[in-house]
């Protein structure tokens, strides 16, 4: 039997067509297209690239967004269902309770043809945002705001959010937002998909999986843990004291280091880009300041410490973005996930077309 890697660190556990990491040289792919050239496009555009393989010509991405169109709505008992939940700040105990919730109401949850997959996953991309921005409102006793079939998947979600059409800048943040969450090849909530989908699970199920192992602090939640840290930090006078204590106390600072990459993680770099501007568009630099003043500190903090550099990943300025856009801390996870369901379908169904039951052995000790 084969020595155990703790964490399966650097086991190479199956083949995938959808993306690719470089973590020495800090490169993203999805279907062999740089995140750089797909930072710029819509999410409908890399969703349905994701999902289908291609990059869809004009004709096939009008018909997709259409067909996400039709499909963000949640039905009347869905919503009163969702009105009953009362899960306070977490979130996603929410999400993985409404999608369970969105499988029931699927007349084709069971039902495992390429082509019921296809419609399943059009109605899990559409309706993530739906509900995300439902549950919030319910969730905090507002009124519930009806998808707006004139804006774009981005667009819509921050308007069912907070109730007013975003700026430009706003909604290109969202759809960069989603884009860069969309899929990262086998990390774990993506992984624990890819287990029950090799059992011949639904889709939905193996969504709910994804969701759950997203949740962990050291992997999805690690935004809100961001996102609370800036709050706690305050200022950029108080970061280097900040850092230093968390680092004494042998606590991890969440927004950084990665089990793949080595260097500066690419889409850190991207969502650093649209952390500037919407701090310019906001005339509010100070969220802005303070991140990149923690990232200073620790990248000098760990070559004296460890002799190398740690880096931001991809949850330190994607929370910088998010405070911008004045987004709760504790929809963080939700919305990551909201941007991951793309990659997450896509997984699925490369699990399903070339399918052996994923089961590991354990050493008995
Ligand atoms: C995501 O896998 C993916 O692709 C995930 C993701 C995706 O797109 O799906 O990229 C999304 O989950 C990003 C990561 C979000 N999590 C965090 O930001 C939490 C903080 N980061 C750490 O928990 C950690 O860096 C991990 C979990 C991300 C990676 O951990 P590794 O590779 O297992 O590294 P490690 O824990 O073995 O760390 C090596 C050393 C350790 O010191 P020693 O125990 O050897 O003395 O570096 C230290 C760690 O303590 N270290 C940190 C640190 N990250 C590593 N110390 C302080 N703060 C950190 N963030």
């Amino acid at each position: 039997m084969e020595e155990m890697k703790k964490g399966l660190e650097g086991v190479v556990a199956l083949d995938t067509k959808i993306s690719f990491i470089d973590g020495i040289q800090g490169i993203l792919k999805y279907r062999g297209i740089n995140i750089e050239d797909l930072a710029d496009l819509s999410y409908d555009a890399v969703s349905y690239l994701l999902i289908n393989g291609k990059i869809p010509d004009e004709t096939e991405l009008s018909e997709y967004s259409q067909e996400l169109k039709k499909n963000r709505r949640i039905n009347g008992k869905q919503i009163e269902v969702l009105k009953e939940f009362d899960f306070g700040i977490e979130a996603l105990d929410g999400l993985r309770t409404a999608i369970s919730c969105t499988a029931h109401f699927d007349n084709e949850n069971n039902h495992h043809t390429p082509d019921a997959n296809k419609n399943k996953s059009i109605r899990l991309v559409a309706k993530f945002p739906t509900i995300v921005a439902a549950l919030h409102r319910s969730g905090h006793g507002e009124p519930i705001i009806e998808p707006d079939s004139e804006l774009s998947h981005a667009a819509n979600f921050l308007f069912m959010l907070k109730g007013k059409i975003p700026t430009k800048l706003e909604t290109e943040a969202m759809e960069k937002d989603l884009i860069l969450s969309a899929e990262h090849e086998l990390n774990p909530s993506t992984f624990s998909l890819r287990i029950a989908a090799s059992t011949l699970s639904d889709m939905y199920s193996a969504i709910i999986c994804g969701l759950c192992t997203l949740k962990g602090p050291l992997h999805g939640g690690a935004r809100k843990g961001v996102m609370d840290m800036l709050d706690e930090v305050g200022s950029q006078e108080n970061a280097r004291d900040y850092i230093v204590q968390k680092l004494e106390r042998k606590e991890k600072i969440m927004g950084f280091g990665h089990r793949v990459y080595k260097t500066y993680d690419p889409r850190a770099m991207i969502y650093k880009d649209v952390a500037r501007r919407l701090a310019i568009e906001k005339a509010d630099c100070s969220w802005f300041d303070m991140a990149e003043e923690i990232e200073h500190i620790l990248y000098h903090e760990f070559i004296e410490l460890r002799g190398k550099p740690i880096y931001p990943n991809v949850d330190f300025y994607s929370a910088v973005v998010y405070k911008y856009l004045e987004i709760p801390a504790e929809l963080a996870t939700s919305i990551f996930a909201m941007g991951r369901v793309s990659g997450w379908i896509a997984h699925c169904m490369e699990q399903y077309s070339d399918n052996r039951v994923i089961r590991p052995r354990a050493h008995s000790v």
